[in-house]
């Protein structure tokens, strides 16, 4: 494993490789998960030298913390423990976005007690709620910073210009978005519009103000692993049959690209999965790669695309790929 620290968070040692914990447990919406094998998968994590975590109260509808917190007792502080608020759900789990000085402070009490820990080393703001105040917000955000219950504000999902509003009014330490190499500057995430381009305007951000920027689905949910192809399909349990670009003739077209990707993976002598994790971590602005997996297999797999170093030709070669497709 590699490590990296940032100006914004000076006492952080952040694994290059992240766990993101979405699928974690039964019922996490994700197919077959599994609340033994998640436990397993979590402390092979640890095991393989990942500090990183990054859950949700949505995740799982409480599932993820709940088993994280399970799985964490006794071994909390060999990691940094990020988790995020502002999206609540009604009976039937149709989402709301709320960050109104209520929700934020009874969004972290219930991490926390979900997790059985006293502070999460990062909060963030889920997605923007534009109904309510920046101000509101960062003064639950203040008071959280004050008792010591949440250590750093992060971001995910904002605008460069929400970014910034909410800098001026409380410290913003990390920002997380969609990126992968086949999403770098894209407009949507399961139809929902994205209000930033991560490689054009966010990467430029964080390394300018000395923030940790955490690509989310780095593997484009499984895609860039290689191991799907134009006919896969994907369970209704599976939350992969509600993202619409993987469906129809936009994902057989992702599908011909990985496909033009293997050779490159091949000659250099390096898996898929490897190549798209690697293509993240060699990037200066790229702090922690919060890769989702359900199997101690593939977290230690994960893990270990932190000691590869793709050579300029293949970073050459990936480039080409890309620009011919207009990706
Ligand atoms: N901030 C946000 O709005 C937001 C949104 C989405 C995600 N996230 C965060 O990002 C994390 C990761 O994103 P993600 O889960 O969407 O996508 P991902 O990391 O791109 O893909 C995860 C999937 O890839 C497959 N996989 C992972 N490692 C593998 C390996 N070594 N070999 C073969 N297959 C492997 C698994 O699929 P199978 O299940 O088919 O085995 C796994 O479920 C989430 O857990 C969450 O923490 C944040």
């Amino acid at each position: 494993m590699k490590y990296k620290t940032v100006p914004a968070l000076p006492d952080a040692r952040i694994s290059t490789i992240g766990f993101g914990c979405w699928s974690l447990g039964a019922g996490s919406g994700w197919r077959d998960s599994d609340d033994a094998e998640s436990i397993a998968t979590v402390h092979k994590a640890i095991d393989c030298g990942v500090t990183f975590f990054d859950t949700a109260p949505v995740y799982g509808f409480h599932g993820s913390e709940t088993l994280l917190g399970k799985a964490l007792a006794g071994r909390r502080d060999q990691i940094f423990l990020a988790s995020k608020c502002g999206l609540l759900w009604d009976d039937s789990r149709t989402t709301r976005r709320d960050l109104s000085y209520q929700a934020v402070i009874a969004d972290v009490e219930g991490s926390l007690g979900r997790l059985g820990t006293d502070h999460l080393d990062l909060l963030q703001l889920h997605w923007p709620d534009h109904a309510t105040p920046l101000e509101e917000t960062a003064r639950a955000l203040r008071r959280l910073l004050d008792e010591g219950k949440i250590g750093a504000v992060g971001v995910t999902n904002y605008s460069v210009a929400d970014t910034l509003a909410l800098a001026r009014l409380v410290p913003v330490s990390t920002y997380q978005g969609l990126y992968n190499m086949l999403e770098r500057n894209t407009d949507s995430y399961h139809a929902i519009p994205l209000e930033y381009q991560a490689e054009r305007e966010i990467l430029p951000l964080c390394l300018e103000r000395g923030m940790a920027f955490l690509p989310y689905s780095p593997l484009f949910q499984g895609l860039l692993t290689g191991r799907f192809n134009a006919d896969s399909k994907f369970g209704s349990n599976d939350i992969r049959s509600a993202n619409p670009k993987l469906a129809g003739d936009g994902y057989r077209r992702y599908v011909a690209v990985v496909d033009e990707l293997r050779p490159i993976a091949r000659e250099a002598g390096v898996s898929m999965t490897h190549l798209a994790l690697a293509w993240l971590c060699r990037n200066p602005a790229v702090t922690s790669v919060l890769c989702g997996a359900h199997r101690p297999d593939q977290i230690a797999d994960n893990a270990a695309a932190a000691d590869v170093e793709l050579s300029e030709t293949t970073l050459n070669d990936i480039r080409e790929v890309l620009e011919t497709n207009n990706l």
